[in-house]
């Protein structure tokens, strides 16, 4: 049965079109092993939307600043490019997909799966010297669930209470977890990994044209400090990056923290700007930027 509704005409001024709104993380399958601060989670729904606009599947698809990697993931395991090149310069981050990619994905999951939480035994292995990559890996994500908001640069604090006051390992999920390592693991040969400079790698596949790059760079333009505070790596030179954008064959989508500076860039560039709904930790509503040459499929 139609809904007439749908055809009734619409005041002037007024769009036909539902305000869009915030999308239930929920809904969207959790590929990451990552709970990661300004992870893009919820923007999922929309980067698939893009992803399938492009003419053709894209041959690779380059993730410059991969933090936690969902966009990647997805993209690799819903099959919807044919490969990821994912880039991260943090260390620890680093050592987590390596671990995955690189044949100890079981290792890792087992490490987790008998790791007895405890904040002592947290704290033991926080403060340790490690040297291994796989062992630096299990520390990253140990680090991850019993820090506040998994952020892992310097200053950051235990959860202390944590979710219904389960204290210290009310992040730590352990059966979680090592699935979706082994899961990510299963799908290794889509993906590449580099430990390095992301711009960089955009430079190397610029003149590439069946290569798409989903760029989600740490928002410190003008001085912003969520950036700062979140990452141990957040120094950018956005000026650059948008040129470098410029001078891509394939096509990129852009995401950023809705300010007058970065809208400014975007225009000096001659890109287009969209907003995209998304609910921060306070369930407030906000949005955030994305930003292409071609916007339409939005
Ligand atoms: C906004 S976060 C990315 C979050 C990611 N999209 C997600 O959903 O988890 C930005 C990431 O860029 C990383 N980063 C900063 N500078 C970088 C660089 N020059 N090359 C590669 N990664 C960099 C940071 O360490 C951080 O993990």
């Amino acid at each position: 049965m139609s809904n007439n509704q749908d055809l009734l005409p619409f005041p002037d001024g007024v769009s036909p079109v539902p305000a869009a709104k915030p999308v239930n993380v929920a809904s969207v399958p959790q590929y990451s092993p990552f709970r990661y601060p300004g992870g893009k989670t919820w923007f999922v729904p929309t980067f698939r939307r893009w992803i399938q606009s492009l003419p053709g599947k894209p041959e690779v698809l380059i993730e410059p600043f991969a933090g936690g990697g969902i966009t990647g993931l997805t993209a690799a395991m819903e099959g919807l490019v044919r490969h990821v090149i994912m880039v991260e310069l943090d260390a620890e981050v680093a050592s987590v997909w390596q671990t995955i990619l690189d044949g100890n994905a079981e290792w890792l999951a087992n490490r987790i799966r008998n790791f007895e939480m405890s904040m002592e035994n947290a704290k033991a292995i926080l403060t340790s010297e490690i040297v291994e990559t796989r062992e630096k890996a299990f520390a990253t994500i140990l680090k991850n669930r019993v820090l506040h908001g998994g952020i892992l640069a310097k200053g950051s604090s235990f959860i202390r209470k944590g979710e219904n006051g389960k204290g210290i390992g009310s992040r730590w999920y352990p059966e979680t977890l090592a699935k979706r390592i082994l899961r990510i693991a299963h799908y290794a040969d889509r993906f590449t990994f580099i430990h390095g400079d992301g711009l960089q790698v955009m430079e190397e596949y610029a003149e590439n044209s069946c290569a798409a790059f989903f760029v989600d760079p740490p928002y410190t333009v003008g001085g912003k400090r969520a950036g700062r505070r979140l990452y141990t790596h957040h120094q950018i030179d956005h000026e650059n990056l948008f040129s470098l954008c410029q001078q891509l064959s394939g096509s990129f989508l852009l995401t950023y923290d809705d300010t007058e500076v970065v809208r400014e860039l975007a225009q000096r560039h001659a890109f287009g700007v969209g907003k995209v709904p998304m609910k921060n930790t306070h369930h407030a509503t906000r949005h955030e930027l994305v930003i292409s040459r071609d916007l339409s499929w939005l």
